[in-house]
């Protein structure tokens, strides 16, 4: 399974980065509003951190202008994706995006049919929001379900980028259904480290061990 970090937040993706716990990265304006900084400047920063994709939003809403933009975000490195809404305008910019040999990430995925029609448009990745389901009481992990057992169907090449990422289960229930790729904000991807028991056991191996009066260096 490969971790993308959902974040425009440079120091944090350096910090994981530095961990070999990134292999990409997803922005959407949301985010790009968040850092402050100005999109170009801040996704080139980005993708000379990160080898993997880095994923930046369109604005337009109209196929042509979907086009155009992301013909000049391709141009900020090697490594970027176009990320693309889950419109027939984002579709029609999806296929002639992918067709020009560019990445192509759709977005804003929340149901089977629509990540049918993102594979057969030629995208790289499709992103189905899981915690937005969750959120007006849909199972987003079904749908994550339903993804995985039709590309498997019929082949497709389309990766599955678990997004809208909430919680640490949401990582493991993805990576069980075998979503290729998570993207998770960087403080649930830390989280994934804790453990109650693993703080109530550290307690008492420090303990007992200042008991015992040695050292080991
Ligand atoms: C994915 O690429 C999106 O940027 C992101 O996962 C959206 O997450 P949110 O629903 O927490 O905003």
């Amino acid at each position: 399974m490969k971790f993308f970090v959902d974040t425009a937040d440079v120091a944090a993706i350096r910090e994981l980065n530095d961990l070999g716990m990134v292999d990409g990265v997803t922005t959407n304006p949301s985010l790009i509003l968040k850092s402050g900084r100005d999109i170009l400047e801040v996704t080139k920063e980005i993708c000379d951190i990160v080898e993997g994709p880095v994923s930046a939003e369109v604005v337009a809403l109209k196929a042509e202008d979907m086009i155009r933009e992301g013909e000049h975000l391709v141009k900020i490195a090697p490594n970027i994706t176009v990320k693309v809404p889950l419109t027939w305008d984002g579709l029609k910019a999806c296929k002639a995006l992918s067709s020009q040999g560019h990445k192509v990430n759709v977005t804003l995925c929340f149901s089977a049919a629509q990540a049918i029609l993102a594979a057969k448009a030629g995208a790289t990745f499709i992103s189905p929001f899981i915690g937005r389901l969750d959120d007006i009481n849909f199972d987003g992990m079904e749908l994550i379900a339903q993804i995985r057992e039709i590309y498997d169907n019929y082949d497709f090449q389309t990766q599955i980028l678990a997004a809208s990422i909430r919680s640490v289960n949401h990582i493991t229930d993805a990576a069980r259904i075998g979503a290729d790729v998570i993207t998770a904000p960087p403080a649930v991807i830390k989280a994934m480290a804790n453990h109650v028991l693993t703080d109530k056991g550290l307690e008492q191996f420090t303990a007992d061990w200042a008991k015992t009066g040695q050292k080991i260096v």
